[in-house]
């Protein structure tokens, strides 16, 4: 018999039945959730608070073609977001490596993100795309950059 480490395993209503992308997908499937709160700006890409809790926050956004977030990261929180219609680009940066990872994402796709990942979204297609967003914790910060191109992000 094998002595289990405690907090390694799942239990209902763990934090591991509740991943971030697990939220994000349950919440982007329900649309009657956030679909009353949709809208599109064409100054800027919308942003609406569909949750939050103690523990966390869920953001709908909607996005026309062309718009986009900065270069940031989320400071210490966790979190993913999924989308929902359309096709978002994400650019992920890191410290000391040149260029960016850069991940097209169709309906249904999320990624996933940590302390430090330094990112940017934007909708680089022909039509609206619609997202949904997860953090933890709740009212999360951000840090903004710029691309060197030899370094990889710098804070701005
Ligand atoms: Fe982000």
């Amino acid at each position: 018999m094998f002595a289990v480490p405690a907090g390694t395993t799942a239990t209902p209503g763990s934090l591991l039945g509740a991943h971030p992308v697990r939220v994000a997908t349950a919440v982007a499937a329900d649309r009657a959730a956030w679909a009353h709160l949709l809208r599109y700006d064409p100054d800027q890409r919308f942003t609406a608070l569909v949750e939050r809790t103690a523990e966390q926050e869920v953001w709908l956004m909607g996005w026309l073609p062309g718009q986009a977030t900065d270069l940031h990261d989320h400071a210490g929180s966790t979190g993913a977001f999924t989308v929902v219609s359309g096709v978002l680009t994400e650019s992920v940066a890191r410290t000391g490596r040149t260029g960016e990872a850069v991940h097209a994402l169709v309906a249904g796709q999320s990624r996933v993100f940590g302390p430090g990942y330094v990112h940017q979204v934007r909708n680089a297609g022909p039509d609206p795309a619609v997202s949904i967003h997860v953090y933890r914790a709740a009212r999360p910060e951000m840090g903004h950059y710029r691309l060197d191109p030899l370094t990889g992000p710098q804070p701005v």
